[in-house]
């Protein structure tokens, strides 16, 4: 069974939270933004397995420690992941959200419409995602024409 749980500003995180970072980016120190903003924990049947961050900083929201622990890569908790950041922005009706990422997974966070805004530096890549451009419907690209939750739709 898959799980979410919000961690609010200023909330415990050394039990669940910064373990699991440590699994993911090595490092096992809260960020200076984990006390301004919202951290999202994933569990698979009850194992937190993947986690991530948004927090106001500089007129936008912004994303960061976005991770899958490896062995549970591929089954669409990244995703998951990202939506429900996403979805806190966009009920706080974000103008824009940012964030900076490996260049190896902007293709990842592409998907979901943030694009490139500065040219690779140390393999790292400054992205936007406009609030206008907030896509959650996960249906929007599907190729069934027959769906029965589509009927009416297309
Ligand atoms: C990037 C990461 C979060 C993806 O998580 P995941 O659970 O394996 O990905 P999902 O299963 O949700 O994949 C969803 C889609 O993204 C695609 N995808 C996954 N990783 C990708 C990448 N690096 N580049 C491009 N697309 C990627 C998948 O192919 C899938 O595509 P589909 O919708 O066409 O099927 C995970 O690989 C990770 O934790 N990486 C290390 C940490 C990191 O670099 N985080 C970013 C720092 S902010």
């Amino acid at each position: 069974m898959i799980q979410g749980k919000w961690f609010a500003p200023g909330e415990n995180l050394s039990e669940e939270i910064l373990p699991l970072r440590a699994e993911i980016f090595g490092t096992r120190d809260a960020a200076r933004q984990d006390f301004l903003g919202w951290n999202a924990l994933i569990y698979e049947d009850g194992h937190p397995a993947a986690s991530g961050r948004i927090w106001w900083e500089d007129g936008a929201f912004r994303l960061g420690d976005i991770g899958v622990k490896p062995d549970f890569r591929g089954r669409r908790l990244g995703d998951l992941t990202l939506r429900l950041l996403l979805f806190k922005a966009q009920s706080h009706a974000a103008k824009e959200v940012r964030l900076c990422c490996p260049e190896s997974v902007s293709g990842f966070f592409a998907r979901l419409g943030f694009v490139p805004e500065s040219t690779p530096e140390n393999g790292l890549v400054e992205m936007l995602l406009t609030g206008d451009s907030i896509s959650l419907d996960s249906c929007a690209n599907c190729a069934k024409a027959d769906c029965p939750n589509r009927k009416g739709i297309l």
